[in-house]
């Protein structure tokens, strides 16, 4: 039989086929990237390609406008209904007639499409767990005593290679009216297995138009961040953030832990409070980009290993006390019903990324996911700052993590003018080496305080506190304009010849704003503002130097800023300060949400699950809370920027 070259773009692969053979079949062949979701039936549109015309010499061909058969009656009649785009055909119809060089759009393309990360131009490729797919499923029959489900299973078999298939009985009591309501063709959400069993999470009857959507949840212990996805292409819908209801019973994680061991029945308190604001999320979700609960069929949570636990309803106690056991590190695969989430898909599947260890968790495991410090030849160190800082260190050769109780200042709490970042909260400071006066920028308004038409920019809000990445900035500006020394000391107003410096008690505090323009609260930084901040460097720094110490380094190539606070931080004071290891300032970088990114990432592809859980098993963890020399850095860094560390790249 005759036969003809065929090559699809951009792919560029390509294979001679008999004539006749349809395009999606030589696409199938070639493993080309064709999507479709009926099968070849005419019916989805997915299957969309360009053929080209003319002389492609790159490939020795030349294309003539009849290298695909001509329009058959089933294009004609989408055409008709439905418009297809000038020049592109069916690839499930067109049939090859002689050489020809096919093009697939990029929305055609669905399992290899390219989504661009948040914060980098890393890319990750389309790969879900959950897809739709159209069956034609064979009518019963008097001779014939096999179930509907069962002839289900076998036209999936013959139409889709997928071999075992399950459903749940919600599902299975959908099966027959859908089938008959759809003349015995139904669409189902085929959901990949983690043992080569495929499961059906739900049927329509017929062709089904809609579209199936995925959340990524990083859930912290201060917000809840959810973004709601396309599992077609990745796009995020709409995203949303709520602070985590479980506050109440604890500031920070070991507050919750505390709260657990105390009172009876205080984890399950903590665990219902934070499945319904995911509930909550999940409505508010699909409420706001014009979609059903029904059309949510998987979740992916990325978390800390206490949020990791009450997520799941187990009791956190033993994350607690040394030695820190975890219930289960392994990723895990669960039924959104069985964790009582109802505004989603009854059959809406869930995936928890697996937990480093008990103090370094799934949301550290997404961070490697998204940032893949085992891929990078540069030594990379990616700091994940929050109440721990989740620390990561590692090149092609070995990664290590370990996290480090840096507390809640740096979230602006444990400040005396501290508060969370919101519009009011002054978020970036400037100070005059020579006169020692102030400026500041302030969360809503683009001004600094010394620029005309800042008081009109801020009369809503006025002044009201100090925010993390500003405290940070005041800190570092006091030490580089000497009004604070190297064991930080904050000077007298006769020592530093301003009068900025009051007295409070036996020690001093600068005055950064007064209040008196916008009537708002004096924000003074005070000697124990100072400490908590050092504390808090401190530990961030003894465990970067830790792992640089198991590394055997001395220094590190890059360092990259994770979370939301890594992403409004300056590099240049969190250096001034010694929170991070020495480095070219153009060598530290932010990766703004990481760990968001890295739920992403593992929703919209499997590939990705099984690469973050086998990185994981490679990562070593180091211990903080056992490792005698973590308290020698830790003191050793409390002087700013550090008492022994040289910091040569300040001083250029
Ligand atoms: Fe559905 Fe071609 S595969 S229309």
């Amino acid at each position: 039989m005759a036969d003809a070259l065929v090559i699809f773009t951009p792919s560029g692969k390509r294979g001679r086929f008999p004539l006749g053979t349809p395009v999606l079949t030589a696409a199938r062949q070639l493993g080309v990237d064709l999507d479709s979701v009926c099968g070849g039936r005419g019916i989805c549109s997915k299957c969309q390609v360009t053929p080209q015309v003319g002389e492609f010499s790159k490939h020795g061909v030349t294309v003539s406008a009849d290298a695909l058969s001509p329009w058959n009656a089933v294009e004609e009649r989408y055409d008709r209904i439905r418009g297809l785009r000038e020049g592109r055909r069916l690839g499930c119809q067109a049939k090859v007639e002689g050489d020809v060089v096919i093009d697939v759009p990029p929305e055609s393309q669905v399992h290899r499409q390219v989504v661009r990360k948040a914060a980098s131009d890393v890319e990750m490729i389309m790969d879900p767990a959950t897809h739709l797919h159209f069956v034609e499923v064979a009518e019963p029959d008097m001779h014939e005593p096999r179930g509907d489900f069962e002839r289900l299973c076998e036209a999936l078999r013959e139409q889709w290679q997928v071999e075992k298939v399950t459903a749940s009985l919600p599902v299975l009591a959908r099966l027959q009216p859908a089938l008959r309501r759809g003349g015995w063709q139904v669409t189902v959400a085929l959901w990949r297995g983690d043992e080569g069993v495929a499961k059906i999470i739900d049927i329509w009857p017929g062709f089904h138009e809609g579209r199936i959507y995925g959340l990524a949840i990083d859930l912290g212990s201060t917000t809840i961040a959810a973004h709601l996805t396309d599992l077609r292409n990745g796009t995020v819908k709409a995203s949303a953030g709520a602070m985590n209801p479980q506050i109440r019973f604890g500031e920070d994680l070991m507050s919750r832990v505390s709260y657990a061991m105390m009172n009876p029945g205080g984890d399950q308190e903590m665990t219902q409070a934070v499945r319904a604001a995911i509930d909550g999320l999940a409505r508010d979700l699909a409420t706001e980009a014009g979609i059903g609960a029904r059309d949510i069929v998987e979740i992916v949570f990325v978390c800390n290993p206490v949020m990791h636990h009450l997520l799941l309803g187990v009791d956190p106690v033993e994350l607690g006390q040394a030695p820190f056991a975890l219930a289960t590190s392994d990723a895990m695969s669960l039924e959104a019903r069985d964790l009582g989430f109802a505004q989603v898909n009854e059959g809406c599947q869930i995936y928890v990324l697996p937990c480093i260890a008990g103090h370094v968790g799934a949301d550290a495991a997404a961070v490697a996911l998204a940032e893949r410090p085992d891929r990078s030849n540069d030594l990379v160190l990616t700091v994940d700052v929050g109440t721990n800082a989740e620390i990561l260190l590692g090149d092609r050769s070995r990664v290590l993590a370990c996290s480090s109780p840096t507390g809640p200042a740096f979230e602006g709490a444990q400040i005396s003018s501290g508060q969370r970042a919101a519009p009011g909260a002054i978020e970036r400071v400037m100070i005059d080496p020579i006169t020692k006066e102030p400026r500041f920028r302030v969360i809503g308004s683009s001004l600094w305080s010394d620029e005309a038409g800042f008081a009109e920019s801020i009369s809503t809000t006025g002044v009201t506190g100090i925010c993390g990445s500003g405290i940070i900035e005041v800190v570092a500006e006091m030490r580089l304009a000497g009004l604070l020394d190297a064991g930080g000391l904050i000077g007298s107003a006769e020592q530093t010849g301003t009068a900025r410096c009051e007295l409070q008690g036996r020690t001093s505090a600068y005055l950064l704003h007064d209040g008196t323009a916008d009537g708002g609260p004096r924000i003074l930084i005070t000697q124990g503002d100072i400490r908590a901040i050092q504390l808090a460097k401190s530990a961030l720094y003894a465990g970067a130097r830790l792992l640089m110490d198991e590394m055997q380094v001395d220094h590190v190539d890059r360092v990259t800023l994770a979370g939301a606070f890594g992403a409004h931080i300056s590099s240049k004071h969190a250096m001034v300060l010694g929170m991070i290891p020495d480095v070219p300032l153009d060598r530290v970088r932010s990766a703004g949400n990481a760990a968001g990114t890295g739920a992403r990432i593992a929703l919209c592809s499997v590939a990705a699950r099984r690469e973050v859980e086998g990185l994981v098993s490679r990562i070593t963890k180091i211990e903080t809370a056992i490792e005698p020399r973590f308290q020698e850095h830790f003191v050793a860094a409390n002087a700013i920027p550090h008492a022994s560390d040289p910091f040569p790249n300040l001083l250029t």
